[in-house]
């Protein structure tokens, strides 16, 4: 497994944590090799120095220090500049009589490098039949830049080798979803139009853009986390029954759902989405510089840090059931759900309870703890026909009482296993392109300047307006 872009964050403080876990797990045979590869001038001790500390933060009691000397022995460091072909030369050599061995080309690194990475791949004659390439997001910034490198990429490595990440696919709850939904005979009859009234995603983050001011800055939401986890999610909730577990499968029902969404032209922008961006506040008691004064973001900067979007999805499932999205950096807590509004009874026949919004709900709680909670009303005890909403609730960390893989424990086993299920297919990339670049445009064209909200909050008071506008309240305003 070659790790482009060894010494970042995603690798130091996910990828090399999550091979150690999955060794840890006897998963990873001692033939296996790691190589980590960066520009920097590092030898193997400096590279292992850094790796262990990055391993011992994140994996804290799970540490173990006999262990990771045992894992240690199988990684290594090689200083490329990946534009320079001499620089290949170590791992044409180092690779040679492993040709029966699958290999892993990680490129976690911005994707403007991924043509010449492949390139150089290629004329280094280190791309076998048994070789994977795996492609961190953000993946271009627009279809076009998306579809350059796909096809960049596409020209050395089939589509079978091909692994888009997503890491929200890699997440134990969101697998629980495809359960929920495909596993259980009792909640595809209500999964529609006439049943659901909304669906509310929310992907709420306490953190701000720590170090990563420049890519955040001419990135933003919409593009850091919409176009490819909130779209994901949405894909999920909304799809039809695949016809198996086959990745083709369930890929061809995702990218369905993608191709219905309507299209948020023009004014549609002013009225179905708002953008926000934080100013200066307090989360969960810290006081939090805004946006605007982050390290490496201009004064200037008019990214958005929050995004609410009314999505509509033309399919005969989902007609008229509007979708809530939201994401936003520095909100008041770092929440990821899914929540789904049930219909009223056609005709009550008990007085109407005071709370009877919070009820008819399902959540399905991915972060931070996994959980899954169907609230009804039952009778409040006592005289009368008073009715109260309750939960019947799974907590799925209690039931299993097991530690769930890490979304990159579980997307790199499937990458040497060959496994593309929870990776995203070319054509689903473009439709989600498809889909967000007239977003953009029409922001662009309407000037539609970030709202700002206090760090610490839900983010602008627009959102609440925007699905306030057809009746509903944002799951953690009822
Ligand atoms: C990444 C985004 O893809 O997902 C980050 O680039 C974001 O901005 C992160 O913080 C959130 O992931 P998670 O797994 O912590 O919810």
């Amino acid at each position: 497994m070659l790790l482009f872009g060894g010494t970042g964050d995603l690798v130091t403080r996910k990828l090399l944590p999550a091979l150690y876990r999955r060794y840890a797990a006897g998963q990873v045979s001692e033939e296996s090799r790691v190589v980590g590869i960066a520009r920097s001038a590092l030898t193997r001790a400096e590279y292992l120095h850094q790796a262990e500390s990055a391993c011992r933060e994140f994996l804290g009691e799970e540490f173990d220090a006999q262990r990771w000397t045992a894992f240690a022995a199988l990684l290594d460091y090689l200083k490329v500049d990946v534009h320079s072909a001499r620089d290949y030369e170590p791992l044409t050599a180092g690779l040679a009589g492993r040709e029966g061995h699958v290999r892993v080309f990680f490129y976690s690194t911005a994707s403007t490098l991924f043509a010449t990475i492949t390139e150089q791949l290629a004329a280094a004659g280190i791309v076998t039949a048994l070789s994977r390439v795996v492609l961190e997001k953000p993946l271009g910034n627009d279809v076009a830049s998306a579809d350059l490198i796909n096809q960049q990429v596409g020209a050395v490595f089939t589509e079978q080798q091909i692994y888009r990440i997503d890491h929200y696919l890699g997440k134990e709850a969101v697998q629980n979803l495809m359960a929920l939904r495909f596993g259980n005979a009792l909640f595809e009859p209500l999964w529609r139009r006439g049943l659901i009234k909304h669906v509310q995603i929310t992907v709420a983050e306490e953190l701000g853009v720590e170090r990563r001011g420049t890519f955040y800055d001419s990135t933003g939401a919409l593009r850091d986390m919409v176009q490819n986890h909130l779209l994901q999610l949405l894909c999920i909730m909304a799809m039809e029954p695949p016809a198996s577990s086959d990745p083709d499968a369930v890929r061809d029902e995702k990218l369905k759902v993608l191709r219905a969404l309507r299209p948020l032209r023009d004014r549609d922008v002013l009225v179905k989405t708002v953008r926000g961006q934080y100013r200066a506040g307090s989360v969960h008691g810290k006081m939090v510089p805004g946006y605007l004064e982050e390290a490496d973001i201009s004064p200037e900067s008019t990214t958005e840090t929050f995004v609410a979007l009314k999505v509509e999805i033309d399919t005969w499932r989902w007609a008229g059931v509007p979708f809530y999205l939201r994401t936003g950096k520095r909100l008041q807590d770092r929440v990821t759900e899914l929540v789904v509004t049930f219909d009223d009874v056609p005709h009550p026949i008990f007085e109407k309870a005071a709370t009877a919004e919070a009820a008819n709900l399902l959540v399905i709680r991915l972060q931070p703890d996994e959980s899954i909670t169907l609230t009804i009303l039952a009778k409040n005890p006592g005289e009368g026909m008073r009715l109260k909403p309750v939960n019947l609730a799974l907590d799925l960390g209690e039931t299993f009482k097991t530690r769930s893989l890490d979304a990159y424990e579980r997307l790199l086993m499937d990458t040497v296993k060959g496994n593309l299920t929870l990776f995203m297919r070319r054509d689903e990339l473009d439709a989600a392109w498809r889909w967000i670049d007239p977003i953009i445009a029409g922001w662009h064209e309407f000037d539609e300047r970030p709202k700002s909200y206090i760090a610490g909050s839900w983010g602008p008071a627009a959102s609440s307006a925007l699905i306030g506008r057809d009746g509903f309240e944002w799951h953690d305003d009822t």
